[in-house]
Order: C-alpha cells, then structure tokens, then sequence
C-alpha cells in the first residue's frame, strides 16, 4: 500500500502531499468514496461547506475504523461564514457534520474582496487555531494581494494557499509569493478538472509510456515533484488507487521542459477578484 509522503507547514504540523478530493460527490458517494480511499492508502481528504458533503466524509470515516489520529481532514468556509461569529457557527457546524471534535485544517474557501471580510474571518481563524478546534489555518483561491492584507494586519501566517493549478494553469507567481513567506501551495483541480481536456494531450501519453504510467499520473508527478500538495478527485476505486502511485517514479529535467508547452499562460484559470461564493 502506497502512502503519501509529508510536508511540513509553518506551524510544525505536516500534511500528506497527496489527498483526495471529494467535490462533487454526495454523501453516500463519498462516504463509499472515503472508505475505498483509505483502503488504498489515502490519509487525507478534502470537503468543503459548500460541497454539502461533510456527513458522508464523517460517515466514511467512521466506517473505515482508521484512528482519527492517523487522518488529515480539510473543510472551506465559504462566504456565508466570513465574519466574526459566523466564523466560529461556521466551524461548529462542520465538526457537527464530519462528526468531529478539529479539523486538521480550515481555509477560506474564497477571499471575495467585495464584501472585504477576510482579514476580520482570519483573525477568528486565529482564534479557533489557539482553542485546538482547526490545527492548521489557511485560505484557497487568494491572490498575492488577498495575502498581503493579512500578512499586515493580522498575526498568523497561512499555512496553505489552495489555489487552481496544473500544468495548463501554473500560477508561477503566485507559487512564488506563497514560498517566499512560508505558504505551502495546494492544487485544486489538478488534473485539469472533470471534463477538461488536459489529459488528451499527447506529450502525456507519450511521457506515461516512457515511465509506464499514465497521463493522470504524469501530471500528478509534475505537481509533487514541485513540492505542491495535490488532491485529485476520483470516485472510482481503480483510479484512485492509480492516483497514488506517483512516488515510484521522477520525470527528468527535460520531461518537465516539454511539459511547460502545456502552460495557457499567466491568464489562464479562474480570477478570484471575480469569482467565488
Ligand atoms: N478550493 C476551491 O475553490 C476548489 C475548487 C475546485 C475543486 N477543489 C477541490 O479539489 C479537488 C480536485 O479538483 P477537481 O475535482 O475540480 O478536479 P481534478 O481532480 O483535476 O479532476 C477530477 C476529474 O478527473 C477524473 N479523474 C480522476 N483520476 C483520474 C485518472 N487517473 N484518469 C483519468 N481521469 C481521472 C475524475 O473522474 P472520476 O471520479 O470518474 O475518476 C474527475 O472527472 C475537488 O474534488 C475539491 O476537493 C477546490
């Protein structure tokens, strides 16, 4: 059984590099969903408010019979929770779901800089940290900017930024911001998202044969070896399980040059100055 390696974030706790991600599955796909993952090695896993889904984590969890100890759980709070004590409601309400007493790590699902509520939703973040209800803090979906204004006014530095990436979506920049001040960077949406095109390109098929993988995991492989965290959504057993294998394998310096054709440019992806809920 593989199981992903660990990285260590600005608070000293680690995060397997590789999860699974769970949107947009239900509760009873996902419950079946986190029970075939952590079968097959999988020790963290992704939800989100917004993805309605938290029971079903919870319940695949429990019916995993793995130690909670052993797990990385990450939830969002989306707009709905940004502010004070919404915050906190927010929180509450997932742990009631999941069934559980901390989340390994709490992100503001976006920073949605129009309502301008993010800085006053960290500083609770701040909070629930030091009463050991979320571990680790962080955002998703900020930009350079958004992390600005909480680098200044606020005292915790995030421990992840889980943003849109792959191989046509790099965000160097922003990959650069959050290394530069002791931001893990995450990719969502790694293999390109469900219905994207990303996987047909040919130089995947062509580096998969090379290595004996496929497309999937050759992205996969781009992304730990640039030291992202990286959480592929599968809801079939098979691929999931294939997902993981990508630590028994390294694509050469050439591999990742033409893999950089694949680069849509500095626009590509979503804008979170636009986007968001
Ligand atoms: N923070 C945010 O705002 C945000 C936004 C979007 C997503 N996310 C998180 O990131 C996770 C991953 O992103 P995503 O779901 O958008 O996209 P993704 O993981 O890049 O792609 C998922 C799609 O790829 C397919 N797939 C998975 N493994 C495959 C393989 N080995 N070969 C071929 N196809 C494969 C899946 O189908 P099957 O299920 O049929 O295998 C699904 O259609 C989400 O589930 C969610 O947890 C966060």
């Amino acid at each position: 059984m593989t199981i992903s390696p660990l990285i260590t974030l600005n608070d000293g706790h680690s995060i397997p590099q590789l999860g699974l991600g769970t949107w947009p599955l239900d509760d009873r796909q996902v419950a079946t969903a986190v029970v075939h993952a952590l079968e097959a090695g999988y020790r963290h896993i992704d939800t989100a408010v917004k993805y309605g889904n938290e029971e079903g984590v919870g319940n695949g969890i429990r019916a995993s019979g793995i130690d909670r100890g052993e797990l990385f759980i990450t939830t969002k709070l989306d707009g709905e929770f940004q502010g004070q004590d919404r915050a906190v409601a927010g929180l509450e309400g997932s742990l009631s779901r999941l069934g559980l007493d901390y989340v390994d790590l709490l992100l503001i699902h976006w920073p949605l800089p129009g309502r301008d509520e993010f800085v006053s939703t960290w500083k609770t973040f701040e909070r629930l940290q030091a009463e050991g209800k979320a571990r680790s803090i962080g955002v998703s979906n900020f930009k350079p900017a958004h992390l600005e204004r909480l680098l200044a006014e606020t005292d915790v530095v995030p421990a992840v930024n889980q943003i849109q990436l792959s191989p046509a979506v790099t965000r160097t920049a922003d990959r650069e911001f959050d290394s530069r001040h002791g931001i893990v960077t995450e990719s969502y949406s790694p293999l390109g998202g469900s219905g994207a095109s990303l996987l047909q390109a040919p130089i995947l098929t062509q580096l998969g044969e090379k290595y004996g993988k496929t497309p999937a995991q050759v992205v996969l492989r781009w992304h730990i070896e640039q030291g992202l965290v990286v959480i592929p959504k599968s809801a079939n057993s098979e691929r999931m399980r294939q997902n993981l294998e990508v630590f028994d394998f390294a694509l050469s310096p050439q591999d990742l040059a033409e893999l950089a054709d694949l680069d849509e440019g500095p626009g590509a992806g979503n804008d979170s100055d636009r986007t968001g809920h």
